[in-house]
């Protein structure tokens, strides 16, 4: 069912690869619910991923930019200006780590890799919102929204450098939602999901335990990426104006989880004494 909770707003689409991607189901269903957007990755991704599918689906056209290039994302911002005029709402749905990709652990990181990893899942959120910013590009009450990961908290086995990551993306939206709403009442939060198989998922050391894992841990079970999508409508609509700077899990309550019965009954069952990571 849609609401046309989005009726006339526009927006850019970081992050959409193939029919995988969050940000493929937040396009499909910001399409559903009446906005018009573009939608943006990187060249290679463009190439290699499915993404043009998806803009004729959605009736959008597609501006390559890498995130972390801040002429890219001027000329993404301004060719968006020409296009729309303001912007009521942006996704950034980017996140990379070359060390989970080369498989390299935490304490053996390679540091151009580790500052890849921050440069590409963190910093290009600052440089979006900081274009976006100077160029006066978003309407009051607009809204800034980027996905993130309980692993910005606490210690998930495998996640590596893309934890210390999503630390800084969370504080971003912070930092910047403060100065953003202050002086032109635009939005910026995160939204921390559940594990979700995506290719930037898929990368993860053990995610098909780690989702069993969490869905078996959490009261309502793991948040799928269509569950994510609809979280991110609500953030765009204007039923949302007063949030911001916030970190807000959409993970079926598993971050407010220590011990369930049910995980409790597991342990003592297979306790095994030699398992030391
Ligand atoms: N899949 C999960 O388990 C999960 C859980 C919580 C949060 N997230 C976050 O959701 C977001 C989207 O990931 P996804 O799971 O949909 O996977 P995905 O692989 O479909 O999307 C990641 C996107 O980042 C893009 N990207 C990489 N480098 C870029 C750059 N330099 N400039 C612009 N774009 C670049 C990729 O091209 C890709 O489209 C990421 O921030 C991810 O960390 C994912």
């Amino acid at each position: 069912m849609n609401y046309n909770l989005l009726k006339g707003k526009k927006g850019i689409i970081f992050g959409a690869l193939n029919d995988m991607s969050i940000a493929w189901k937040v396009a499909k269903l910001a399409k559903a619910e009446g906005a018009e957007f573009i939608l943006t990755n990187t060249p290679v991704s463009i190439r290699l991923g499915t993404i043009d599918q998806l803009a004729k689906a959605c009736n959008a056209e597609v501006i390559p930019a890498d995130a972390t290039d801040t002429k890219d994302i001027a000329n993404l911002v301004t060719q968006a200006k020409e296009k729309f005029g303001k912007l009521d709402f942006v996704l950034h749905s980017i996140g990379m780590s070359p060390n989970v990709r080369k498989k390299l652990p935490y304490d053996k990181v390679n540091y151009d890799f580790y500052h890849k990893t921050l440069d590409i899942s963190a910093l290009s959120f600052h440089k979006v919102i900081a274009e976006l910013k100077k160029q006066d590009a978003m309407n009051e009450w607009g809204s800034i929204v980027a996905l993130s990961y309980v692993a910005a908290q606490r210690t998930l086995y495998g996640y590596n450098d893309m934890a210390d990551a999503k630390a800084l993306l969370e504080s971003v939206a912070r930092s910047f939602g403060y100065i953003y709403g202050r002086e032109k009442k635009v939005r910026v939060n995160t939204i921390s999901q559940s594990p979700t198989l995506t290719t930037a998922g898929s990368g993860v050391k053990g995610i098909d335990g780690l989702m069993d894992f969490t869905d078996r841990m959490s009261p309502l079970g793991n948040a799928n990426a269509e569950e994510c999508a609809q979280y991110c409508i609500t953030l765009f609509s204007d039923l949302t104006k007063k949030v911001t700077m916030q970190n807000l899990y959409h993970d079926g309550g598993f971050s407010n989880m220590g011990m369930s019965y049910k995980a409790m009954s597991q342990y003592n069952k297979s306790f095994d004494k030699n398992i030391t990571d």
